[in-house]
């Protein structure tokens, strides 16, 4: 199953991704947690992309196609692989579509999460991940089954993303709307889009998902 997930910051990507992984056994590659490992680990593109994912603005096709050539290169991702994050230009749609066409593969579907952008502010606003094993959670929407420790993993350490102050966000949701928003028409047209309603509760979307994945092979 290849498949991407398409929609706005806060639209729930990363939270539908951590099931999705499970159910089909393929890999969640998220472009923005890959950014903020090489920020953390201070690499050459983490040097690069630091200031720019801080200011909510898309760092450049060149380095974001590079990231993902190699990582699916990786032997993981040969049955499969759940984007998420990428692509978020058209450039990087059509590279992405080279890339695969030259392992003689396509896309499977592509997720569209239609949201109104009013919720996004309040999900971000009350988004924070288990800083050991990157669980993501929300302070009213998905509070960890017991207060203070994460579900998975059971750490007590918590985190918050640099680039989740409202600046940010209004830069990040700009960005969507003026490069991103484009690629629902480019996939419309290669009959692989579904849409869901990012609306729903956490688990309704989860359920609307695994219904439009119903007749994709896997
Ligand atoms: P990235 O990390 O991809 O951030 P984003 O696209 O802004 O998306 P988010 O991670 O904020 O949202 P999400 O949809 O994953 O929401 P989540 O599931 O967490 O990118 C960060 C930066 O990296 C970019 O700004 C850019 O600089 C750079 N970058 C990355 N990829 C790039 C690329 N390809 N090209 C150029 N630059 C790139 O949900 C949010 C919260 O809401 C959570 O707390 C969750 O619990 C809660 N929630 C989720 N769903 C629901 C629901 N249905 N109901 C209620 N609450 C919900
Ligand atoms: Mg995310
Ligand atoms: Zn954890």
């Amino acid at each position: 199953m290849r498949l991407v997930l398409l929609g706005p910051p806060g639209a729930g990507k990363g939270t539908q991704a951590q099931w999705l992984k499970e159910r089909f056994g393929i890999p969640h590659l998220s472009t923005g947690d890959m950014l903020r490992e090489a920020v953390a680990a201070g690499s050459e593109i983490g040097r690069q992309a630091k200031a720019v994912m801080e200011r909510g603005e898309l760092v450049s096709d060149a380095i974001m196609v590079g990231v993902i050539r190699e990582r699916l290169s990786q032997p993981d991702c040969a049955r499969g692989f759940i984007l998420d994050g990428f692509p978020r230009t058209l450039a990087q749609a059509e590279a992405l579509d080279a890339l695969l066409a030259e392992r003689g593969e396509k896309l499977d579907a592509v997720i569209e999460f239609a949201v109104e952008p009013e919720v996004l502010v309040a999900r971000i606003a009350g988004r924070f991940a288990c800083a050991k094993c990157g669980a993501g959670y929300h302070e009213r929407f998905k509070r960890p089954r017991v207060e203070g420790v994460c579900d998975v993993c059971g750490s007590t350490e918590f985190v918050r993303r640099a680039d989740d102050n409202e600046e940010a966000v209004r830069r990040r949701l700009q960005a969507y709307l003026e490069q991103t928003a484009p690629l629902v028409a480019f996939y419309r047209a290669r009959g692989v889009l579904r849409t869901v309603d990012g609306m729903a509760s956490i688990s309704e979307v989860s359920n609307a998902i695994a219904r439009a994945l119903e007749d994709v092979r896997s």
